[in-house]
């Protein structure tokens, strides 16, 4: 009798470790599979902020690598206005001051830098289009752009001789705009037709 019953409870057992593993893991892995992959591909990648921030997006969980695409995209448009919310306001502190010369040079770089993520909008928007359409080599060359403004925003502060207000948000903007120009790369690899082998 005794070994019946182990039996019976075991089946029941290992059919419930068999339903909970195996969706989970699969859905787990493409972001931690696709996050690993990035990061070992570039160093700028950072494999924790990758995981966090698409964890951040239930439909993460069950996209393709395809869906990652649009949604890491959607991810660096979502910080494009907060940014650009923050220079309007620094740029209407600053005017309210007393204008210096340091406050010119940094007004100026305060637009350079609107600029920059007024431009990232559109051209973000159209990568999330392109990867959608598979026009996988268009997306690549609107996000690498994306990828070059907060650098560029930094840039112009120190070449400017002025302390940057934006150097965290150009930090966590640059963060992400890498992570979807790294998942863009390897749906490049991957081929327009989803083919094995690629080009
Ligand atoms: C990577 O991202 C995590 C989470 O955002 C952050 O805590 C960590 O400092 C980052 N690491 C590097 C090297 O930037
Ligand atoms: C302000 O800038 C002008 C030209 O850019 C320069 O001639 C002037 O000396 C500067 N004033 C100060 C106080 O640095």
């Amino acid at each position: 009798m005794k070994p019946y019953i182990s039996l019976l409870l075991l089946l029941p057992i290992s059919l419930l470790l068999l339903l909970h593993s195996s969706p989970a893991t699969g859905h787990l892995d493409i972001v931690r599979k696709t996050c690993k992959k990035c990061s070992s591909g570039d160093p700028n990648v950072n494999y924790t902020l990758c995981v966090d921030s698409l964890n951040s997006i239930p439909k993460s969980h069950h996209a393709s690598l395809k869906g990652l695409g649009v949604i890491s995209t959607k991810l660096v448009l979502s910080k494009a206005s907060p940014i650009k919310s923050k220079i309007k306001r620094l740029l209407k502190d600053d005017a309210a001051h007393h204008s210096s010369n340091t406050s010119a040079r940094i007004r100026s770089c305060l637009k350079t830098c609107h600029e920059l993520y007024s431009d990232s909008v559109p051209t973000l928007k159209d990568a999330a289009r392109a990867i959608r359409a598979r026009r996988y080599d268009d997306a690549n060359v609107g996000l690498s752009s994306v990828v070059d403004a907060p650098g560029t925003c930094e840039d112009g502060f120190a070449e400017a001789k002025v302390a940057s207000p934006l150097t965290e948000e150009n930090r966590e903007f640059f963060g992400r705009a890498v992570i979807a120009l790294s998942i863009t790369a390897l749906l490049q690899e991957q081929g327009g037709g989803g083919g094995v082998g690629g080009h």
